[in-house]
C-alpha cells in the first residue's frame, strides 16, 4: 500500500499524552505490517486558539484536507475563558466544524465490556451476560445539532428566546441507516432503530425510512424502539441489543449511557465516516471520552480508547482489518496480564496492576511483538 497521510490532532486536556501512546502504537504497526504512514502533528481546540487565535486554525484544517484520515485526541475546556462564546469554542468551532465540513455522517461507537472487567460495569452481575458487546451508529451531521433555524432572540420584553430545530431528510437517512444494517450483517445480525416517532415528525420519517431500508437487508432482524425506552432498557437488560441505529442528539445521549456500562468512557473508541472514495474512506477517529482535565498531565489517563481509535483507522478508513485486529488483540492481551489504569482499576480485581498512561501505552506496543 502506498502512504497514507494521517493528521493527527491532540486537542487539549489528556489529549496530548493519550496520543502520544497512541501514536506510539501506530509507529509500531508500521513497522509490523510494513506500512508507510506520513503522520503530522497540529493544534485544534483551546491548544488552537493558543497557537493561531482559533480553535480550528486555518493550517490545520487545510492539513485535514490533504490527509487519509484523522486522528483526533480530544477538545474543550469547560472552565477556560468564559468570555469566548460558544460559537468560538472549540466544541462548535473545531469539532462540529470538521464534522461537517468533511461530512462525516456516521459515528460507530463500539461498546465493549469483557467478562475480566465486570467489575467496573455499574450493572449487577447477572445484567451483563457474557459480557457486553453493542456498537452505537449515530447520525453525525444533522438533527438539532446542524437544524436551521438555529438562534436566541431578544423578544424585548425581559425575554428571550432560543430555537434549534431538527431536521431530518429522507436521503440522510437512509445512508446512515445503510451504515447501520451492512454494521449489523458482521455482527450479531440485529438493527435497534431510536426514535420518538410518537411525538416527533422526525421520528414518523425516520422509522418509516429506515423500515423500507431495512427490506435490502433481510438477514438483519429490524427493531423500534422509543428513545426512553431505549435508555431504561440500555439499564436493564443491555445484552438485547447488537446494533443501536439513531439520529444524532439521542444517540450523542445514548452512547454516553451505553460507554458508562463499559466501566470507563477510557476504553471507547470511535470512527466518524464520511464518504468512500476508491478503498478509503474518509474518516475521524477519537476516543468517546472527553478531555478530563482533572487528571491531565498526571500519567493517570488511560489510553486505551485512544490506541482503539488507531485500530478502527486502519480497519475502516485503510482496510487494513489484520492491522487492526493486531492492535484490539495487543490491548486484550495487556489487559488479560491484569494492567490497569485508575478508570478500570478496582481493588476487588484480583491479580490486577495499577499503571499509569505510559507504562499501559509501552506494554500495548510490547504485546504487538
Ligand atoms: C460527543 C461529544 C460532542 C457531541 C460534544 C463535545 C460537542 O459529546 O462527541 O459525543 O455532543 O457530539
Ligand atoms: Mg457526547
Amino acid at each position: 500500500m502506498s502512504q497514507i497521510k494521517i493528521a493527527a490532532l491532540a486537542g487539549d486536556g489528556i489529549g496530548p499524552e493519550v496520543m502520544r501512546e497512541a501514536l506510539n502504537v501506530l509507529r509500531a504497526i508500521e513497522r509490523k505490517f510494513s506500512l508507510d504512514f506520513i503522520v503530522t502533528e497540529a493544534p485544534v481546540g483551546w491548544a488552537g486558539i493558543d497557537a493561531a487565535g482559533r480553535a480550528l486554525p486555518d493550517a490545520t484544517l487545510e492539513l485535514c484536507r490533504g490527509s487519509d484520515a484523522i486522528l483526533f485526541g480530544s477538545v474543550g475546556l469547560p472552565d477556560r475563558d468564559p468570555t469566548v462564546p460558544t460559537e468560538q469554542r472549540p466544541e462548535r468551532a473545531a469539532l462540529l466544524r470538521l464534522r461537517k465540513e468533511f461530512q462525516l455522517f456516521a459515528n460507530l461507537r463500539p461498546v465493549r465490556l469483557p467478562k475480566i472487567l465486570a467489575h467496573a460495569c455499574p450493572l449487577r452481575p447477572e445484567r451483563q451476560g457474557d459480557g457486553l458487546d453493542l456498537l452505537v451508529v449515530r447520525e453525525l451531521t444533522g438533527g438539532m445539532y446542524f437544524g436551521t433555524p438555529k438562534m436566541t432572540e431578544d423578544l424585548g420584553n425581559g425575554q428571550r428566546r432560543a430555537t434549534d430545530t431538527m431536521v431530518y431528510t429522507t436521503s440522510e437517512i437512509e445512508r446512515i441507516a445503510r451504515v447501520a444494517f451492512a454494521a449489523a450483517g458482521n455482527r450479531r445480525k440485529k438493527v435497534t432503530s431510536i426514535d420518538k416517532a410518537n411525538v416527533l415528525e422526525n421520528g414518523v420519517l425516520w422509522r418509516e425510512v429506515v423500515t423500507r431500508v431495512s427490506k435490502s437487508y433481510p438477514e438483519v432482524t429490524l427493531e423500534h424502539m422509543f428513545v426512553d425506552n431505549a435508555a431504561m432498557q440500555l439499564l436493564l437488560k443491555p445484552t438485547q441489543f447488537d446494533v443501536i441505529l439513531c439520529e444524532n442528539m439521542f444517540g450523542d445521549i445514548l452512547s454516553d449511557e451505553a460507554a458508562a456500562l463499559a466501566g470507563s468512557l477510557g476504553m471507547l473508541p470511535s470512527a466518524s465516516l464520511g464518504a468512500t472514495t476508491g478503498q478509503r474512506t474518509f474518516g475521524l477517529y477519537e476516543p468517546a471520552g472527553g478531555t478530563a482535565p482533572d487528571i491531565a498531565g498526571k500519567n493517570l489517563a488511560n489510553p486505551i480508547a485512544q490506541i482503539l481509535s488507531v485500530s478502527m483507522m486502519l480497519t475502516y478508513s485503510f482496510g487494513r482489518v489484520d492491522a487492526g485486529d493486531a492492535i484490539q488483540n495487543a490491548v486484550r492481551v495487556v489487559i488479560e496480564q491484569g494492567l490497569r489504569t485508575g478508570d478500570i482499576y478496582s481493588t476487588a480485581d484480583v491479580g490486577a496492576r495499577r499503571v499509569g498512561t505510559r507504562e499501559m501505552g509501552a506494554t500495548i506496543v510490547a504485546a504487538l511483538g
